[in-house]
């Protein structure tokens, strides 16, 4: 296919040019006598992107589902209990992996399209009396339904009931791209990847942890060699690591960091829900729903669109890549065929969405889908340019 093909899933991302020259390097020593001087200024900003003062960031090879794997291992001991909600793919797949471990899983079963139920966590745990429950889990950014949870809900509701348990986020679809507070919402685990809000490759996973939790990391029953926390802070504090670290991409996430630092965390964060802002202008022209049920839970980096019942979503999926190069997401576990999903974070602007809109248009076009052919990208460009109109004034 001649041109640029386009990518938008829900990551890996968009990579910025800046990122992709820090990269190409030749390899280096990772136990040189000056890495010091570039990882631990590295350490010390991730911590502002998590916004925590008091928590540590580690930097792990690996993806988001290790991260979840440390976040157990490191923490928690078989047979504690866990309260958890499953609402999509990826908050589903944490549960499954708690119960792999052996953990006694309170499982809040919730319709996709909504997120964590903060009236049945109060329940769960306001019948907790002899604290049994040693870890609350979020998805903060269900990726598979475009849905975002309240995770200051739950720590608000863990406060209300003086409850001690850990409160553990995977903000793999979050982090860098919504707003996050670690220290504010009293966060002790945020589990994130390098391959969507930080616009990486996949290879990094990059935890945050409070110092409460790095005080429970008490004899686990589970091993945590790979990734436990203490050998990796102990080994952080002379700024190297207790394995071959990927040097590369840290020369990546620095880029990222820069970049993310020079717009602005919270630029960032506005610039999502502008971009998502126009998507979702873009659904209700065509005429179409959004699997995340009510404005509340609609996330602001990806969104999920269900197709008519009398289609197949991965036609949609299907024509837009062969027909255009345009990759979307495609639906995973209960809602496979029904959705599709228009990624939209980590590098990105207007222009590049309309294209992504433009796609879609031309791939639903192709399946029969009905709708009126450029509704959803005029509402879009509406949008965007009312959204800029506003900015302007209130610069002025
Ligand atoms: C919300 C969420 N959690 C966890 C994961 C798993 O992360 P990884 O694929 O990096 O292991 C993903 C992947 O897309 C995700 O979107």
């Amino acid at each position: 296919m001649i041109g640029y093909k386009t990518l938008a899933v829900p990551g890996p991302t968009n990579m910025p040019h800046e990122v992709q020259r820090s990269m190409q390097i030749p390899l280096e020593d990772h136990r040189a006598p000056d890495i010091p001087e570039f990882t631990k200024p590295l350490f010390s900003d991730l911590k502002d992107i998590f916004r925590t003062n008091t928590g540590e960031v580690f930097v792990f090879p690996g993806s988001g589902t290790g991260g979840w794997e440390a976040a157990i291992s490191n923490l928690l001991t078989a047979g504690d209990g866990v309260l958890t909600s499953s609402f999509g793919q990826f908050s589903s797949l944490w549960v499954d992996m708690c119960r792999d471990y052996g953990m006694d899983v309170h499982n809040c079963d919730v319709p996709w399209g909504e997120g964590v139920p903060l009236d049945k966590y109060y329940d769960v745990l306001s019948s907790d009396k002899g604290h049994a429950i040693k870890a609350v889990l979020v998805c903060h950014n269900e990726t598979a339904t475009g849905v975002t949870s309240d995770v200051s809900g739950v720590r608000r509701i863990l406060d209300e009931l003086g409850h001690p348990a850990l409160l553990f986020v995977d903000g793999v679809s979050s982090v860098a791209s919504l707003d996050f507070r670690m220290d504010e919402w009293g966060v002790d685990v945020i589990v994130s990847g390098s391959q969507k809000g930080f616009m990486l490759p996949t290879g990094l996973c990059i935890i945050g942890v409070s110092s409460k939790a790095l005080n429970n990391c008490s004899g686990s029953s589970v091993p945590s060699g790979y990734f436990n926390f203490h050998q990796m802070k102990k080994m952080n504090n002379d700024g190297y690591f207790p394995y071959t670290p990927a040097m590369t991409l840290m020369r990546g996430l620095r880029a990222s960091i820069d970049l993310l630092n020079n717009e602005g965390l919270s630029n960032v964060v506005a610039r999502h829900n502008r971009l998502a802002n126009g998507v979702r202008a873009a659904v209700d022209a065509w005429g179409l729903r959004n699997c995340a049920v009510a404005p509340k839970w609609h996330s602001d980096t990806v969104t999920a669109i269900v197709v008519p019942e009398t289609h197949d979503a991965n036609d949609v999926i299907s024509a837009a890549y062969h027909n255009y190069g345009v990759s979307l997401g495609g639906g995973l576990g209960k809602v496979a065929g029904k959705v599709f999903r228009i990624g939209h974070l980590g590098w990105l602007n207007e222009t590049m969405v309309l294209r992504v809109l433009g796609g879609v248009e031309m791939a639903m076009r192709d399946v029969g889908i009905p709708f009126q052919a450029g509704s959803g990208v005029g509402a879009a460009v509406e949008s965007y340019t009312d959204s800029r109109q506003n900015l302007a004034l209130a610069a002025e």
